[in-house]
This record gives C-alpha cells, sequence and structure tokens, in this order.
C-alpha cells in the first residue's frame, strides 16, 4: 500500500494497481452517501444527518472513500474533547474484504494521535460481527452493554480502547 498526498486527500495505491482516495465528506458527496448508507444499514441515518455532521456538527470528522471518483466508503467520527467516538463506518458490500475499513481505522486513529486524544469509544451491534472483528483488530474491548440500544431493540457492544501515546508507545498502524 503507498500513500500520497496531493492536497485533495491522501492516495492510495492497493495490491491490485486500483487507486483510492480518502478525502473530507462534502456538501456534493451526501446523496452518494446516504444513498449508500440506505443500502447498507435497516435504520439508516437520515440525509439531514449526514448534513447535519458536514455543515454543522463541530466535533465530525467526516471522510469519504473514492473509487475513480466513485464514492466506495464512508466513516463519521466525533472528536469530543479528548476522546473519539466512532460514529459510522461503512463500505460498499462490493469492495468489503480488502482492507478498506482497516485503512479507515488507520486515517482515523493518526489524526486522533495528531490531536492527542486519549481514549476512543463506539457502539455496535451484538450481532455485527465483522464490525466487532473488526474493531477487536485495531484492539478496542468491551466494556458494556447498552440494552435495546437500537431501534429494532438490539442490544449494543460498547467498545473502548487507548490511543497508544497514553499506553504503547510501540504502536503501528495495521498494514494491508
Ligand atoms: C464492518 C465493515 C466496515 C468492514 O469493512 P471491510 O472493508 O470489509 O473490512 P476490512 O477488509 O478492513 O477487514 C478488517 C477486519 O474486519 C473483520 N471482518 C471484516 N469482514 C468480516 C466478516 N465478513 N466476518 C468476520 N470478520 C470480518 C476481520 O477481522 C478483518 O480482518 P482480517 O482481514 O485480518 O481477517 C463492513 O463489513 C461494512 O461496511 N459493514 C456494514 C456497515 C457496518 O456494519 N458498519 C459498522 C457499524 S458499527
Amino acid at each position: 500500500m503507498t500513500n500520497t498526498n496531493n492536497g485533495i486527500g491522501n492516495r492510495y495505491k492497493l495490491p491490485n494497481g486500483c487507486e483510492i482516495v480518502i478525502r473530507k465528506m462534502t456538501i456534493a458527496d451526501l446523496e452518494e452517501v446516504h444513498k449508500l448508507e440506505c443500502q447498507i444499514y435497516p435504520d439508516p441515518w437520515t440525509f439531514s444527518h449526514f448534513c447535519h455532521e458536514v455543515m454543522e456538527n463541530k466535533v465530525s470528522y467526516t471522510l469519504v472513500m473514492e473509487l475513480e471518483t466513485k464514492v466506495i466508503g464512508f466513516a463519521v467520527t466525533w472528536f469530543i474533547q479528548d476522546e473519539l467516538h466512532l460514529a459510522n463506518i461503512a463500505i460498499d458490500p462490493q469492495y468489503r474484504n480488502l482492507g478498506l475499513a482497516s485503512l479507515f481505522m488507520n486515517v482515523i486513529f493518526e489524526e486522533g494521535l495528531k490531536r492527542k486524544l486519549i481514549r476512543a469509544f463506539l457502539e455496535v451491534r451484538e450481532k455485527n460481527l465483522a464490525a466487532i472483528n473488526l474493531y477487536k483488530k485495531f484492539g478496542f474491548e468491551e466494556i458494556g452493554v447498552r440494552r435495546k440500544y437500537y431501534r429494532n431493540g438490539e442490544n449494543a457492544i460498547v467498545m473502548q480502547r487507548y490511543l497508544p501515546h497514553t499506553h504503547d508507545s510501540n504502536f503501528e498502524v495495521a498494514s494491508f
């Protein structure tokens, strides 16, 4: 995986030669992002929720991933004081298991490190094994359960990890 920055976003070359771009989400992306959200989740965020994240929410760090100008993933993170809260991360089903969510996680954690954040939190559906495994791969541990957290009554697992500079100076982002 190679990484270059052209000022618009970071470009990454995948082992198969495809180039993807990770950059800040803009208003122009919202239609595509919301379409993907609706395709992925049974209870999707609304269009105006994404608008709020991009336009108004001062603590929101919103990213998209593009392949040849097509949005194939997005991530919404909140940086609140010294904590990072991963609010949403999703990859187009056609492009899963290629390490793309891991790439997002690396970019988010690098930003968290730059901002000298201390802890990272998230909630995840208890049956979402793909996401739970992804988070465990990035050092998250289960710290509790929020009962009936989701609209369909499903429980949320709360997961946490400390950022490396607080505990582990040998932290390295995952490789692909
Ligand atoms: C969860 C999700 C973001 C993972 O995206 P991805 O790009 O396929 O993930 P990666 O290829 O980077 O995989 C990273 C790790 O996640 C885990 N993982 C990914 N897909 C998995 C699956 N289908 N089953 C089990 N574990 C899986 C593995 O531990 C994997 O590491 P490995 O490749 O070393 O085994 C993707 O499945 C998705 O968009 N799901 C729907 C949205 C969602 O549930 N988001 C999380 C909300 S909390």
